[in-house]
């Protein structure tokens, strides 16, 4: 069952940024709004996440203020904040919120800067993502980001046998997909030996099994579904699942399963009536490689313990069985954390209509995104069609 569409779509290129955030925003907003042919003064509604501003550039109440940048003052405002996880749970409330009757025409999206632009360096940026961490359990142990996924990935290892060869196959396969993407944040291509030759971040992971900090935005227009009808290009949205999960990481029971994704996942394939291998591709939380693996497993795509294999082998590659990530994934294509949901949304459309350039997925009808927040705590899942 077709719900809302999405009629629009828009984003910066991901990378590194001198704009200040509303112009950021704004350029992601108008080529949305562009795309759908809607204006600014039609909008009922802009839903919109920022997850770090408050902290990275001493910016709070951001809404008003990009409301008033694309000229639509006065519109209500939501704002987001769910770490990484922040502008898939704005799509998600806003999707809810037309299928409910309470508005026809939502503007989604979010807006980050990561980088030194802001004037925080790497390790003042890693203390501050790492607020969305356990306050009294993990923070006082030094325990970051890296850390968060490199615990979950080094038991993956022991579980399953997964290699360091494994994880770098996904690094090379999405630095591969980002190099065809023009808005990546990286356009170079790797190889294994690359990546198993670079500093060590956090044990398994090197320089190049991490995602960057970037800067960037994106956004998406949704509309219900009778005024989808007016619209050319449209993409339905069938499922959506939202779930958490056991934090802190010490407590979890079964840490390679990411259970806030298997529960989201259920619920997002029960609403499209569809199962883990009627996807034809997917854009999934690739912070890390080993990231990647445990959300490929975790999504149904492959079997416990073959996430690994099943990269190394190519099957989630642009020509692979199931391709993961066509977009470079937070990998290559950058993770401007409060715009990452969003822009996977984004490249699900552009798939969906097939419009993805030389990225593009053979002949695609129904695309995932997992988009998930903090040490798996939160994490949602989309499920979006090919409209007829
Ligand atoms: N992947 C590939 N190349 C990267 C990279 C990455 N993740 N991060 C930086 N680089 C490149 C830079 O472009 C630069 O290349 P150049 O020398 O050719 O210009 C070089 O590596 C050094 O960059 P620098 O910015 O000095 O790196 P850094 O050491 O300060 O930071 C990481 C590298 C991996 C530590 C940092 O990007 C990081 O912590 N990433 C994870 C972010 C995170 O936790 N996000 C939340 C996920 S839940």
């Amino acid at each position: 069952m077709a719900r809302a569409a999405v009629v629009g779509a828009g984003m910066t290129k991901f990378g590194v940024h001198e704009q200040p955030l509303q112009e950021l925003f704004g350029e992601a907003a108008f080529a949305a709004l562009d795309d759908a042919g809607v204006g600014s003064r039609d909008l009922d509604a802009l839903y919109f996440g920022n997850a770090m501003s408050g902290q990275a550039e001493n910016e709070t109440h951001l809404g008003p203020r990009m409301a008033s940048h694309i000229g639509a003052a006065g519109l209500e405002v939501q704002r987001f904040e769910d770490a990484c996880a922040t502008s898939a749970n704005a799509f998600k409330n806003a999707v809810q919120a037309v299928d409910a009757g309470v508005h026809d025409v939502v503007l989604v999206g979010g807006v980050e800067r990561c980088t030194p632009e802001t004037g925080k360096d790497t390790p003042e940026m890693t203390r501050i993502f790492a607020s969305a961490s356990h306050r009294q359990y993990e923070q006082p142990t030094g325990l970051t980001f890296p850390g968060v996924f490199a615990l979950l990935t080094k038991r993956h290892m022991h579980e399953y046998g997964t290699t360091e060869e494994q994880l770098a196959e996904v690094a090379v396969k999405n630095h591969a997909h980002g190099r065809l993407n023009p808005r990546a944040h990286f356009g170079k291509e790797t190889t294994v030996e690359e990546v198993l030759e670079g500093p060590v971040v956090a044990d398994p992971f090197r320089l190049m099994d991490c995602c960057p900090f970037s800067d960037g935005a994106s956004a998406v227009v949704v509309v219900n579904p009778e005024y989808a009808e007016s619209f050319d290009d449209t993409v339905g949205v069938t499922g959506l699942g939202h779930a958490t999960d056991i934090v802190p990481v010490a407590d979890k029971v079964e840490p390679t399963a990411t259970q806030s994704a298997r529960d989201a996942a259920a619920q997002a394939y029960e609403q499209a009536g569809i199962e883990a291998d009627d996807a034809d591709f997917a854009e999934v939380h690739d912070c890390f490689t080993g990231a990647e693996v445990l959300a490929t497993e975790a999504l149904g795509l492959f079997e416990d313990g073959e996430g690994g294999p099943a990269a190394a082998a190519g099957k989630t590659a642009l020509s692979g069985e199931t391709p993961v990530n066509p977009s470079g994934g937070l990998k290559a294509k950058g993770h401007p954390i409060g715009a990452t949901g969003t822009a996977q949304i984004v490249e699900l459309t552009e798939q969906l209509r097939g419009e993805a350039g030389d990225r593009q997925v053979e002949d695609p009808s129904v695309g995932l995104a997992h988009n998930l927040g903090g040490d798996t705590g939160t994490t949602l899942v989309t499920v979006m069609e090919e409209t007829a």
